[in-house]
């Protein structure tokens, strides 16, 4: 592994030992300084861009509190992306406030609309029949409702969510209906949301999407005769999960997205939209990784190594095919091995690699897999019942416990036995 953002603390040995001693494996670990680093770059580049933005951080990457309020303390502007009503518990929780905060949910219930509308976040609708469905708690003065531009991006196909495939948002032929509808019902504010895709490290592909979502916004804004004051371009802005990768230049790519509003709005950016983002991954997975031991090694027709973190852990592998890098922790012989790595679940799916070129390591040994901040904890699951993992920061020389393990008790809490 070249150059990861956390190579400074793989190397700390001693550090992660003691780590491991105090709150056991697997633990998420996760980096302060780096979590800062990500919100100071993101944030930097759009403000140099656009004067009118809002950063919504989506909190379904990763939904620790403290993970949350960092992000907020380095940027007090931060709202946040919910999708559900535990997503809006733990912005709350955070301390962010409910009106910087959109929902942005699908085939959502009327106890979810409730929830969100009476907590004053901004509603942005997957669909007319989710409006009809709002109506009966209230109107709203201000709602999005979320485009589907008929085409979609991403690094697997399970994360693609634009295109003719997709489950989500409107399809650009019927947005206008949408809003019609709204305005006729009273809405008197109105945005434009589409989230198309996820993992994408083709800077084009945005400056494309901010393309397609202007259109769509151009025929709303003509048909219903008002300017929107909001345009979000979602996010899936992606980052490096392999040595040759190389990271997104966000500089660039606001620019050239600078570039697609002003054709569409002329050079005063103050006639211009809100643009706004809703970053997940590019925050949060670089900053964290899940500290394991090796709990067995066999030699089969390929060779295992066997961690206490699986598919329950980390479903991204097994659940897209997804790469995480996967380090062994302390001195090694030099000498490697292809590997799959695996985990103690029941399924043959449990992978965390396939085919993974690793130093040779040994029972009770430590790895650590890298790049697991996003979508790790926050889809971590209960199969074969296996507690969750406990969640650490690392602020400068402080480990933080920010989250306890789940324990065995904790799973069967609701069965009253
Ligand atoms: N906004 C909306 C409406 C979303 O649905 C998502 C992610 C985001 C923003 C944040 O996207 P990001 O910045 O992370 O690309 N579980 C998958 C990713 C699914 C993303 C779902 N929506 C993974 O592990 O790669």
């Amino acid at each position: 592994m070249i150059n990861h953002p956390l190579s400074n603390i793989i190397l700390k040995t001693k550090l992660l030992k003691e780590l491991a001693k105090q709150y056991g494996t697997p633990t998420y670990v996760y980096s302060k300084k780096r979590l800062e680093e990500n919100i100071d770059k993101l944030s930097r580049a759009i403000s140099f861009n656009f004067i009118n933005y809002q950063i919504y951080y989506a909190v379904k990457a990763n939904s620790n509190i403290h993970i949350i309020k960092t992000l907020r303390s380095r940027f007090n502007d931060l709202g946040c992306d919910c999708s559900s009503p535990g997503e809006l518990f733990a912005a709350k929780k955070a301390g962010v406030n409910m009106s910087d905060c959109v929902y942005t949910g699908n085939y959502e219930s009327i106890e979810d609309l409730k929830t969100a509308f009476n907590k004053g976040a901004e509603i942005n609708l997957d669909d007319l029949n989710s409006f009809h469905r709002l109506k009966t708690i209230g109107i709203p003065e201000y709602v999005s409702f979320r485009l589907n531009p008929g085409k979609g991006h991403g690094q697997f196909k399970g994360i693609i969510t634009g295109g003719k495939d997709s489950k989500f948002g409107i399809p650009k032929e019927e947005i206008v209906e949408a809003y019609k509808a709204a305005k006729s019902s009273g809405v008197k504010k109105f945005g434009l949301q589409c989230h198309a895709g996820s993992s994408t490290l083709d800077a084009e592909t945005f400056s494309d999407i901010t393309e397609q979502i202007l259109i769509s916004t151009r025929e709303v804004e003509n048909s219903i005769g008002e300017k929107l004051e909001k345009v979000s371009i979602g996010s899936g802005f992606g980052i490096p999960y392999r040595d040759e990768e190389k990271p997104l230049d966000l500089q660039r790519l606001f620019k050239n997205i600078k570039l697609v509003f002003k054709d569409y709005y002329g050079h005063d950016n103050r006639n211009w939209p809100t643009l706004c983002v809703e970053p997940g991954r590019i925050l949060v997975a670089d900053a964290g990784f899940i500290l394991t031991s090796v709990t067995g090694t066999k030699s089969s027709y390929k060779q295992f190594i066997g961690l206490d973190a699986g598919m329950e852990t980390l479903m991204r592998p097994a659940l897209y095919g997804a790469f995480h890098r996967v380090q062994k922790i302390g001195k090694n012989s030099g000498k490697t091995l292809k590997y799959d790595i695996t985990g103690r679940i029941c399924e043959n799916t449990d992978r965390i690699s396939k085919d993974h070129d690793m130093p040779i390591v040994g029972e009770g040994e430590l790895c650590a897999i890298m790049d697991s901040g996003a979508y790790g904890y926050s889809m971590s699951h209960n199969f074969n019942t296996r507690p969750r993992p406990a969640e650490v920061l690392i602020d400068k020389e402080k480990i933080v416990l920010i989250r306890e393990r789940e324990s065995i008790e904790d799973i069967f809490r609701g069965c009253n036995v």
